[in-house]
């Protein structure tokens, strides 16, 4: 089988389904705007291809440059597991005339209204929300929604320009805050705890699910620099309070209309215990949600993607043994890293528990921690208990400090 697989290099957890992907049995045709000579070996050694194009991003003339590069070849498979590129890669499977979701699907998970609109035509719980284009707009759905509300681009990423408001002061100052951004949705604010939802699935059923939660939720994550976001994964996924959001997130994907591979959707979780559906998107989580999955059931979920969207076939265990806790650090002061504190200690009382040390050590340079969750680095670590494996969090977000400085 010959697979074209989009940007096999980057995001660099790309390269781990490349991996995945030939460990299955297929060849890959890898294209992305790459240098062919700045791939690693380890990547290289997986595909059978490579061709380097100037843009990713231009559909139309990645398009043209594809389909004289395959000429004569047959291809079986296009994929990818980088949102930008999902609608990209539903163009080439219907220019190619190859099995997989439609443009038409795939936009139902890449443009949040239509997403919403499928998702609430299907009978689930949505936020109230208007999309708007001008500043009266925005204002007359304000007064329709009422506060709290929340502000944000119909076509955001990563909490970028997300404002809620609690009253008409922060309305303005949301209103000059998006004066930049085109599409506006303003929403019924959710209240309550916001979880993932992500599955393998074929043909829209998931054949693996996962729930993760974020402490605190990715808006709050955002807003304050001291916050050392933690996320974990849930191992008991059977208690009660967690199966309306399993059920609206099955629902989902029948009402987008799924078909084989990753999905990661967000949901709030109410005080009354209902599950709103948040947003979705037919590729994995990033930020390392899939490693921290992996940690989570001791299985391979790079490989099993490969084998589910290929061979419609999923081989890993499904049985989860542990919570599974990522933190990410966000060091004091600016340029370089320059120390690290109480790490030791925490290695000493905690290590038996962790399974990744990534934070930056002195010298590395400071990541923006508004542009990347990644932030200065992370410590993964996981336990079977999900009290443990939150407190063994939490003491890593408050007792180990990065700093920076010069
Ligand atoms: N209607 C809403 N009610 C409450 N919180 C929201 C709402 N919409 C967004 N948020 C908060 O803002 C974050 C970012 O919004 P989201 O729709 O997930 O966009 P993206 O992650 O693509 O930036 C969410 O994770 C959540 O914390
Ligand atoms: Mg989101």
């Amino acid at each position: 089988m010959n697979v074209v697989f989009l940007a096999p290099a980057y995001p660099p957890e790309m390269q781990q389904y490349t991996r995945g992907l030939a460990e299955v049995g297929v060849n890959v045709f890898g294209v992305g705007d790459s240098a062919p000579g700045s791939l690693p070996p380890a990547l290289k050694q997986h595909l059978a291809d490579y061709l380097q194009v100037p843009r990713i991003m231009d559909e139309d003339d990645v398009i043209a440059r594809v389909h004289a590069w395959l000429r004569g070849r047959r291809v079986d498979r296009v994929l990818a597991n980088w949102e930008p590129l999902v609608i990209l890669a539903a163009r080439l499977r219907e220019r190619f005339g190859l099995p997989g979701m439609s443009v038409n699907t795939v936009e139902g998970f890449r443009d949040k209204q239509l997403m919403k609109e499928r998702v609430k035509a299907a009978g689930l719980r949505v936020p109230y929300a208007f999309k708007c284009l001008s500043e009266a707009q925005l204002r007359e759905a304000a007064e329709q929604v009422g506060f709290p509300l929340i502000v944000k681009p119909i076509s955001g990423a990563g909490s970028a320009d997300t404002y809620k408001c609690d009253d008409q002061a922060e309305l303005e100052r949301a209103i000059s805050a998006v004066r930049h951004v085109q599409v506006v949705s303003v929403e019924e604010f959710i209240a309550g705890e916001e979880f993932t939802f992500d599955t393998v699935s074929i043909d829209g059923t998931p054949v693996y699910e996962n729930i993760a939660a974020y402490l605190p939720k990715p808006l709050v994550a955002r807003s304050e620099e001291w916050i050392s976001p933690v996320i974990i994964t849930v191992r008991d996924m059977q208690q009660p309070r967690l199966q309306p959001g399993i059920e609206l997130g099955r629902k989902v994907l029948k009402a987008l209309g799924m078909g084989d591979g990753f999905t990661h959707m967000e949901w709030f979780l109410t005080p009354k215990g209902e599950a709103v559906f948040g947003e979705i998107g037919c590729r994995p989580g990033g930020a390392c949600l899939v490693d921290q999955m992996n940690y989570t059931g001791d299985l391979d979920l790079f490989r099993e993607w490969a084998r589910v969207a290929c061979w419609r076939r999923f081989e890993g265990p499904t049985a989860r043994k542990y919570n599974t806790g990522i933190v990410f650090k966000r060091a004091l002061g600016q340029g370089r890293i320059t120390r690290i504190t109480g790490l030791r200690d925490y290695m000493r009382r905690y290590g038996q528990w962790v399974v990744e040390d990534r934070l930056f050590r002195p010298g590395t340079q400071r990541r923006n921690w508004k542009q990347t969750l990644l932030s200065d680095g992370h410590l993964m670590v996981r336990h079977p208990n999900w009290e443990d494996a939150h407190r063994i969090s939490f003491a890593a977000a408050s007792d180990v400090t990065l700093y920076a400085g010069g």
